[in-house]
């Protein structure tokens, strides 16, 4: 069984790109509805609630968890060895992909993601591209308030035009949802920003993780001598 985690409804992003790909797959997911926002609290909060939110899924039966959101992927490298093992944190794949991509690479995050500068490390790791990191807290309530599946209300929109005018302003040509809150919305930033290619933590999460469970069932990296 795959666990899967976020604040909200951000992690149904990832959760449909596992089922897509693993149609037969037993898959729990928990909305932490209770402690959301993720993005406004301190480090250490953030790092008490990734710790139970793992905890409760692997008492659910969870193999491999995915942390779906990028947030609390951001604290992953403060978590006890065996929460990182039994963990995926999103950032990473996302950072890899972008840094192949681009030369300007723009994020969109959480308060939190945004001040931490967790996708800009990650990003240096394989790449030389300019990174430019946006907090876009309020974007958060606003797609869990319904503003996702299409329904994009004024205020939403208005949002979403800002945000358009920063990424051009900064002349980006990949554009990171760093918030998994935001993938409900790759469409209208696709059609708003037709000629950046946009990157989806989410999705590139969700197939990194499916990476991970086939090599762990089918044993791949271990070598057999006979
Ligand atoms: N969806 C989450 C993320 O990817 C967190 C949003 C929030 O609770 O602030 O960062």
């Amino acid at each position: 069984m795959i666990g899967v985690f976020d604040s909200g409804v951000g992690g149904l992003c990832a959760y449909k790109e596992l089922r897509r790909l693993l149609p037969r797959e037993d898959i729990i997911y928990l909305a932490d509805s209770k402690n959301s926002p993720y993005g406004t609290k301190t480090k250490d909060e953030i790092i008490a609630l990734t710790k139970a939110n793992i905890k409760k899924l692997s008492a659910f039966g969870a193999e491999k968890i995915l942390i779906a959101c990028c947030t609390a992927s951001s604290v992953h490298s403060e978590l006890l060895p065996e929460e990182q093992r039994l963990s995926i944190p999103i950032i990473s794949p996302a950072a890899r992909l972008a840094g192949e991509l681009g030369e300007r690479i723009a994020v969109i995050a959480t308060n939190h993601t945004a001040n931490s500068g967790a996708f800009s490390r990650e990003i240096r790791k394989t790449s030389e591209a300019c990174v430019f990191e946006f907090a876009e807290q309020k974007l958060v309530a606003l797609v869990e308030g319904g503003c996702r599946d299409g329904r994009v209300s004024s205020g939403c929109k208005e949002e979403l035009l800002k945000i358009k005018n920063k990424i051009q302003e900064v002349n980006a040509d990949v554009l990171i949802l760093g918030c998994t809150h935001f993938s409900h919305l790759e469409g209208e930033l696709k059609w708003l920003l037709p000629e950046v290619n946009i990157i989806s933590p989410a999705r590139e999460g969700a197939r990194e993780l499916i990476k991970k469970i086939k090599c762990d069932r089918a044993g791949c990296g271990r070598e057999i001598y006979m």
